[in-house]
This record gives C-alpha cells, structure tokens and sequence, in this order.
C-alpha cells in the first residue's frame, strides 16, 4: 500500500515539474516571437512610396490654343500659349493652397488668401511672394505632352511643337 502512495505523489511531482517546465518554454517562445517581429520592423527600411511626379498629360492636340487646362489630381496647369506649350504648379507660392483657373477673369486665383496670377503665373495681386513654377514639359517618344512636377525651369521656356 505505501508503495503505491509514493508512485501517485512522485507521478503528481513529475506532472508539477512537467507543467512548469513546459509553461517556462511557452513564455520563452511567445517572447522570441515578440522580440523577432520587433526585430523585422526594426530591420524593415522606413520608406514613404510616393507617385511619381512625372504626368503624361496626353496627347498636346488635346489642348487647343489658348487654352488653359487645370489637373487638380496632379496640381498642374497645361497651357498652350501663342508661343508654346508649358505647365504651371497650380500650388500658390503664399502658403500652398492649390489654385484654380478662372476663365472669365482669364486669371488663375487662390482660394485661401486672395492671391492672383496671370495665364503664365505672374502675380497680378495678393500676398504670394513669387510667381507660379514653371515645370519642366517635353514630348515622349510615343508623342505624349510629358510634365515633371518635380524641376522647376525659368518662365517663358516654351515647348513648341
Ligand atoms: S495660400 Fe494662396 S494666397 Fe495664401
């Protein structure tokens, strides 16, 4: 009879000391997972994708003469002036705002502070330090009206066709 006691308690003991033992490497594994997630994002680069600031605007015979084309998605102007074609930031130079194109005053105006400017970006009125950015156009290979909206060029560089 003791004998079978003394096989219950050390079988009770063994379960004890199994239970712990399996407890301490569960603890372990869930804190080996944690540090390597915190170790990939850690390690992962921190980079932002952005669009890329080159917009095909299209066909140039989209835009006729005279014509002003405004692309709020892209916050560019496509003009086709006398001397050329050339594109415009529409963000006013003030604060940012982006800027529309009114026809009937044939006058591209900011919404935010009163700012205007003319069809090629002179500042006619209001508190925006600087002229609009002329971006830099081309025509691709297939015949398409390319922008950059990143590269600034001087005013009155004309792409003619
Ligand atoms: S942001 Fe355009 S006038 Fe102030």
């Amino acid at each position: 009879m003791p004998d079978e006691k003394s096989t219950t308690e050390q079988e009770v003991r063994c379960t004890r000391r199994e239970t712990f033992v399996k407890l301490g490497l569960g603890t372990l594994g869930v804190a080996g997972a944690g540090a390597a997630v915190f170790g990939y994002e850690f390690l992962s680069p921190n980079v932002l994708y952005e669009p890329s600031p080159i917009t095909n605007a299209g066909k140039p015979d989209r835009y006729p003469q005279g014509s002003v084309t405004a692309d709020p998605k892209t916050g560019i102007y496509v003009v086709h002036g006398p001397e050329g074609f050339y594109a415009l930031s529409a963000v006013c130079t003030h604060l940012g705002c982006l800027t529309s194109w009114l026809p009937e005053q044939n006058q591209i105006a900011c919404p935010c502070h009163g700012s205007k400017f003319n069809a090629e970006g002179v500042k006619i009125e209001g508190p925006a330090p600087r002229p609009l950015a002329w971006l830099r156009v081309w025509i691709s290979d297939e015949g398409d009206l390319m922008v950059d909206r990143s590269t600034t060029v001087p005013a009155r560089q004309f792409l003619r066709t």
